[in-house]
């Protein structure tokens, strides 16, 4: 079989790309092996997460959704008229659209690892609101928020909805929660985050969120293989691994692994890893919070004033807190 093509080290690698080439080979080689989330989300796997989050299981996008539109004048008299929305993560860009109406943005900042993804959501995007100007960004925002001179400085609002936050362990969270504290450039309520946190509830129902019936979560993990194949030009088989999540309640966190089906060697240019049956990589965790978990991250990463709105069911938290 031909190998696959090994693109960038053919030619001179950006700075960024080699960054990811060397992270994911330390990872991929370390005693618990472990891919970095951000992985997950080339084209098709922004296409299947759009798909988890129409899953009857996967309950957070609905129910934060919810929190959104029974609490939105309640959350623009918080925020205030006129921000400069910067979306993190933003995807498809939809529920930053819901909330145009009512925050009525000067510039609309969608922030995505996935270009493509990127700026065809945009694009459609555009035309439902010719009014409203918008300078999608291409970057890996866990790794820098260094935003261009273009994106205004007045009434900054993080908009950082999904849990995603929960994605990070505490520590990087934290770290994370302060950066954007940071470039709230200035300060003392002019600028703020709105952030969508999943909340701690019965392991069941958590589990079955990440880990549907049908099998689009499994197959969103599964495609983290193919993505690093053409990353790094290594030879994963799908077909030899197999999706495991489940809810480690000491850490709060959902975690999602790859499990080797068998025995299998694992090839890259310059490298390899032989991994045995039952071995797993690290993908992802999920973590979930508290009320107080949330008061006190945000407290601690400089913001104040903070706001929550829930579902009836309390299984999802809306945040608003100001620069302090
Ligand atoms: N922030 C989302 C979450 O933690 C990301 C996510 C949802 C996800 N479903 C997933 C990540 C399945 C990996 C696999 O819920």
């Amino acid at each position: 079989m031909a190998q696959p093509a090994l693109i960038p080290s053919r030619r001179e690698a950006a700075p960024a790309e080699r960054t990811s080439h060397d992270e994911l080979l330390a990872g991929l080689t370390a005693a618990e092996a472990a891919i970095s989330p951000k992985y997950f989300y080339n084209a098709l796997g922004s296409k299947l997460f759009e798909a988890i989050c129409a899953l009857p299981e996967y309950y957070p996008t609905r129910t934060e959704a919810a929190i959104f539109a029974a609490h939105q004048q309640a959350m623009a008299q918080a925020i205030g008229q006129g921000c400069t929305l910067i979306d993190l993560g933003a995807g498809n860009c939809a529920k930053a659209a819901a909330l145009f109406e009512a925050l009525q943005p000067q510039q609309y900042v969608p922030v995505d690892i996935s270009t493509d993804f990127l700026h065809q959501s945009v694009a459609g995007l555009q035309e439902r609101f010719p009014q409203l100007p918008m300078l999608p960004l291409a970057m890996d925002f866990s790794a820098t928020l260094a935003l261009p001179e273009t994106v205004r400085q007045q009434r900054r609002l993080f908009f950082y909805p999904g849990s995603s936050l929960g994605n990070f362990d505490p520590r990087q969270a934290l770290d994370f929660l302060r950066r954007v504290r940071a470039a709230l450039p200035l300060g003392a309520s002019d600028g703020g985050i709105l952030i969508g946190l999943d909340l701690v509830k019965d392991a069941r129902v958590l589990e079955a969120a990440y880990d549907d019936a049908i099998g689009v979560t499994a197959a969103f993990n599964l495609n983290l293989l193919n993505h690093v194949n053409g990353l790094i030009g290594a030879d994963f088989s799908p077909r030899d691994w197999r999706h495991v999540a489940f809810y480690n309640g000491r850490q709060q966190r959902i975690e999602m692994h790859l499990e080797a089906r068998r025995d299998l060697i694992v090839r890259w240019p310059g490298g390899r890893r032989t991994f045995h049956q039952g071995e797993r990589i690290h993908t992802e965790y999920s973590h979930k919070f508290t009320e107080q978990d949330i008061l006190g991250l945000l407290d601690e990463a400089g913001f104040g004033n903070c706001r929550l709105w829930f579902d009836q069911r309390r299984w999802f938290a809306v945040c608003h807190a100001q620069a302090r």
